[in-house]
């Protein structure tokens, strides 16, 4: 990846790490940004942080506008394994943010749903900073290997290994839903700023194979390489790598 687009930081620990992701933001919270907004365990200490901030510093959302970047198909906020379930719980429910979109898991017809999302984003503006994490698969978002760079926001299939990973929160395989709703690799692309996190060595290879290994359809995350403005945050987990 050409340096001038990327800025990697490694803190010794994920505190720190959040505290400087959280400075980054700050200016665009208080002035009210689109943000994009990721589930998962890697954004945890970053909406901690940002709740800490809201309680202790007043740190208002209240201009804030959040899409998030994807939903489990069949799931929406009536259950608690969804992701509208899990940012309402870790980061709505504790902080005054303005206006929450995240993608629907509940419809009829995904085309439709998935049109009627990309304009809601187009109508805000855009998003501005986009927060991301990313799976063993090599995705970002659940845009899986095979993901086109020019993606939408779809349904999709999800990847053996992202539902194996998911077995813990569901309690077994055969609950793990086998698609969901995701923006695509050309959503993503389209934020202005884009922050990915990943603490310990598993997610440093993966960031690092995304970043330094071909552009390709395989690892989706490599796409990032074709944005202009990406920052990299890695952190130690428990004093090691
Ligand atoms: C999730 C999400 C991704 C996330 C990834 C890694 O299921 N769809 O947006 O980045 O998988 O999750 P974690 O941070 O828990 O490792």
């Amino acid at each position: 990846m050409k340096a001038q687009n990327c800025r990697i930081d490694i803190l010794n620990d994920r505190a720190a790490a959040c505290a400087l992701i959280a400075d980054e933001v700050e200016d665009r919270v208080r002035f009210g940004a689109v943000l994009g907004l990721a589930t998962g365990a890697s954004p945890l200490p970053l909406y901690a942080e940002w709740t800490r901030r809201h309680r202790e510093q007043g740190l208002s959302f209240r201009s804030v506008t959040s899409f998030n970047l994807d939903e489990y198909e069949g799931l929406g906020r009536g259950d608690p394994d969804s992701f509208q379930s899990f940012m309402d719980r870790e980061l709505f429910s504790k902080v005054n943010i303005g206006r929450t979109l995240v993608p629907p898991g509940l419809y009829r017809d995904p085309e439709e749903a998935a049109k009627g999302y990309e304009r809601q984003i187009k109508g805000s503006g855009g998003i501005e900073w986009q927060l991301l994490g990313i799976g063993r698969s090599g995705h970002i978002g659940f845009n899986e290997p095979g993901s086109a760079r020019d993606s939408r926001t779809r349904r999709v299939e999800l990847a053996p290994e992202t539902r194996e990973d998911a077995v813990a929160t569901f309690g077994g395989l055969d609950r793990v839903p086998t698609h969901a709703m995701t923006m695509g690799i050309g959503t993503i692309l389209e934020a202005k700023r884009i922050v990915l996190i990943g603490w310990g060595t598993e997610k440093a290879a993966l960031v690092r194979r995304a970043l330094d290994g071909p552009i390709t359809e395989d690892f989706p995350a490599s796409f990032l390489q074709l944005h202009p403005s990406v920052r990299v945050v890695l952190a130690e987990v428990e004093g090691a790598w």
